[in-house]
């Protein structure tokens, strides 16, 4: 029989969390025939409810779950991971400023990052989902040099699978017939959802919408503020479509990308588009061998340019930002 893979999940008895622990023993996040060890990892004040989750997996009886282990500190709870999927984090409540919001979150993903450093196996992969995600991933590898900085991602596929569905209701399509499109930049309200180099069954998606104005004043935004139109309607913030991203993100690192196509994920630059290297921000992205690699060669237009430099100014502002903190 094969090893389990070992997978810590944070925010284990958050509502993502709820959403993904079921999906991941079920054999979706790794692939069918891999075995898996949950370890869960919660704030104390948490770990009963987290112990709640743990019980309802046992009584699913999933035949790859080989286990499940609930830890309230990261050392433990990252000692011997293969998969981080880092989703607990401060979310930003009323009054508070963007540099107290990155500090509180400091707290949060420095010390994870050095618990993954000191303690996860050497080919850990981490996915960080909690908000603002970009930058709590440029924390947590900051805190651990000695693991490659390429093994610190940033989930965009929410966005790049919410930008499928809107793509498709508009062109009278379906998800599955739209390839190679694009999120760029911060997973934020300043992302930039790009469609001029998709294809709609087959053909250019700019040339078939061929609405400049629906691009920029429908598509774009709707895209971009979908977290916040899931809260209006819900009540709660998107969860299972945030969970479902999440295994998508990682069954496709480690599986790979299909042929002809590409996806999005906030992964360190390497200065490719202008992109300044270093930050952790959505590309193109096909994964190959266990690694995620930038698509290259792509034309950028006008509108593209704009729209992608201003997210990049962003999250080197944020970055700018936590370095003027000590946070990396
Ligand atoms: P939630 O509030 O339901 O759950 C968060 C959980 O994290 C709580 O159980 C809390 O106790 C735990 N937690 C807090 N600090 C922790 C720490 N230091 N260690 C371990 N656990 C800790 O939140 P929800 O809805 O599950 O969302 C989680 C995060 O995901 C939020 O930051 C949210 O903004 C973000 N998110 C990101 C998306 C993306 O596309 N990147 C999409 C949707 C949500």
């Amino acid at each position: 029989a094969r090893t389990p893979v070992n997978v810590t999940v944070t925010g284990a008895a958050g509502q993502i969390g709820y959403a993904l622990l079921f999906r991941i023993a079920s054999g979706q996040l790794l692939g069918a025939d891999v075995p898996v060890k949950l370890r869960l990892l919660e704030i104390p004040q948490a770990v009963k409810a987290a112990e709640g989750t743990a019980m309802e997996l046992d009584d699913c009886a999933f035949p790859l779950l080989a286990g499940i282990d609930i830890f309230d500190n990261p050392t433990d709870g990252f000692a011997g991971a293969n998969v981080a999927l880092l989703v607990g984090a401060r979310p930003r409540t009323k009054g508070m400023e963007r540099g107290d919001l990155l500090e509180a979150n400091g707290g949060i993903f420095g010390p994870q990052g050095k618990a993954i450093n000191d303690g996860a196996a050497d080919d850990i992969r981490v996915l960080v989902v909690g908000n603002p995600a970009n930058t709590n991933a440029l924390i947590a590898s900051a805190a651990a040099p000695d693991v490659p900085a390429e093994r610190f991602t940033a989930m965009t596929r929410l966005d790049h699978n919410r930008a499928l569905s809107q793509l498709a209701a508009k062109t009278g399509t379906t998800v599955s017939d739209i390839k190679k499109l694009t999120i760029w930049g911060n997973h934020s309200a300043t992302q930039y959802p790009d469609i001029f180099h998709a294809e709609v069954a087959g053909k250019n998606a700019a040339e078939v919408v061929n609405d400049e104005a629906w691009l920029a004043d429908t598509f774009i935004p709707t895209v971009a503020k979908r977290g916040a139109a899931i809260i209006e309607a819900r009540g709660a913030s998107s969860a299972a479509s945030a969970a479902n991203a999440a295994i998508d993100h990682v069954h496709d690192w480690v599986n790979g990308t299909p042929e002809g196509d590409w996806t999005s994920a906030a992964i360190p630059s390497d200065g490719s588009y202008g992109v300044a290297e270093g930050i952790i921000s959505s590309f193109p992205v096909v994964s190959k061998n266990g690694k995620w690699e930038i698509v290259q060669g792509l034309e950028v237009n006008e509108f593209s340019r704009a729209r992608i430099d201003a997210t990049v100014a962003e999250l080197v502002e944020e970055r700018d930002a936590v370095k003027q903190l000590g946070l990396i």
